[in-house]
């Protein structure tokens, strides 16, 4: 068959595809433990389902404006000024369908061939493929400390005559990490200086641990005009409400940028789906105790996690500040992430995602969106596996596994 070079060059989502193998394994009736999801268990707040059913019981579900309904938008727009303290123009905002659409037609709508975007490692796993999708490359810049937060300097020295943008991810999709203030301010600053595209995937913004305070961008822009402004915020309902299905994310930036990106987005898709709009309008203008509830049961679920974790011998671990991902260092195990995710899955059934999607071999990112017998159960999976010591057997259920391997 004849495919685009683009095509080939496109490597498909390696979470998406694992959900697709545990969820094969499920129905099968294996008995699969899932640390690789990307969504939160709970349900969709009620507001959502009475604003979204409300509008599928007219019947009269039709297009609309390419960029969002207007009562969305005014429940975006209310949603910025409460937690980012920014009063916004409509013309300042865009809805799409999942902030993974948001990223998609920004970056359409601000690369040019072979401009670079450069964002820390490890990183979400779509960003190098949505770059390159764009037409754009992309530069991960790794730590050489080895952590999860390189130096404002470390991403300097990643910037050229073709950097265009650079994005920051916080708390991040996999290490759970929150970059601290003076990380932000800085990479701020070098954005300003240099007329970078400063882009904050704020997807988890809200879902973090310890006391924090959810970090809010504009406090560190120079620039007081958002139009004057190339800092430019995705959010999204998917994780902090638990709507993922619904697919709804968007964009604050400046009003020629917001424009540009709707007449894309007006021919790729038109506006998101109204049924999907409408809930997100119920979720952001309903009752918010739905977010912090699903907070205090990720931080419970990452607190049995590190407890775990820490006592695993040779496993090393940073605490995760936020979302809902942790990602352990497993190389004094395996240094090939994608050789022991696979593994585990084989002889343990424990679903893991291979650190080296996210850029960082050795590592594993595991999730604690389940439920804490699925987190310990899993844990202990994986430590009975890897712990040569450990008794030859061990029951998955009531199914019987006796270890043939060192
Ligand atoms: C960092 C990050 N950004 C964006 C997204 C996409 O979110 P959505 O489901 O709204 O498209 C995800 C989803 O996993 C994510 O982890």
């Amino acid at each position: 068959m004849s495919l685009s070079q683009l095509a080939r060059s496109i490597n498909e989502s390696p979470t998406l595809k694992l959900n697709e193998t545990a969820a094969l394994l499920k129905d099968k009736g294996e008995p699969v433990i899932h640390l690789g999801g990307g969504e939160p268990k709970s349900k969709a707040p009620i507001d959502a389902i009475v604003s979204c059913t409300a509008l599928l019981r007219t019947g009269d579900v039709k297009y609309t404006p390419a960029d969002g309904i207007p009562a969305l938008k005014k429940a975006i727009i209310r949603y910025t000024e409460e937690h980012y303290d920014r009063l916004v123009p409509p013309e300042n905002v865009i809805a799409s369908s999942g902030a993974k659409q948001s990223l998609m037609v920004l970056l359409h709508a601000i690369l040019d061939p072979q401009e670079e975007v450069v964002y820390p490692a490890p990183y979400w796993v779509s960003y190098p493929e949505m770059v390159k999708i764009a037409g754009g490359a992309p530069i991960a810049v790794t730590a050489a400390d080895g952590g999860f937060q390189p130096t404002v300097d470390e991403m300097a020295q990643a910037m050229g005559p073709y950097t265009k943008a650079v994005i920051l991810n916080s708390p991040n999709n996999p290490s759970g990490v929150v970059y601290s203030d003076e990380f932000v301010a800085g990479v701020m600053e070098l954005c300003e200086r240099r007329n970078l595209y400063l882009i904050m995937d704020d997807t988890y913004n809200r879902l973090i641990f310890d006391g924090r305070t959810p970090t809010n961008c504009y406090r560190f822009s120079k620039d007081l005009t958002i139009d004057s402004s190339k800092l430019v915020v995705i959010n999204c309902v998917s994780k902090m409400y638990a709507m993922t299905g619904f697919r709804i994310g968007w964009t604050i930036g400046a009003k020629d940028l917001i424009r540009a990106m709707t007449n894309i987005q007006s021919q790729e898709t038109s506006g998101p789906a109204a049924p999907s709009q409408w809930a997100a309008v119920g979720a952001l203008t309903g009752v918010q105790s739905s977010i912090e509830s699903l907070r205090l049961t990720l931080e419970n679920n990452r607190n049995i996690m590190m407890t775990r974790l820490e006592a695993f011998n040779g496993v090393k671990t940073v605490k995760p500040g936020g979302t809902f991902y942790c990602f352990p260092d497993f190389s004094a195990y395996e240094k090939d992430s994608q050789k022991l995710s696979r593994f585990l899955l084989d002889k343990v059934r424990v679903v893991t995602v291979p650190g080296k999607e996210f850029g960082m071999d050795g590592h594993l990112r595991l999730s604690y969106c389940g439920t804490p017998k699925e987190v310990t159960e899993g844990i202990e999976r994986i430590k009975w596996a890897l712990d040569p010591t450990a008794p030859n057997e061990l029951y998955l259920g009531n199914r019987k596994i006796v270890r043939d391997w060192q």
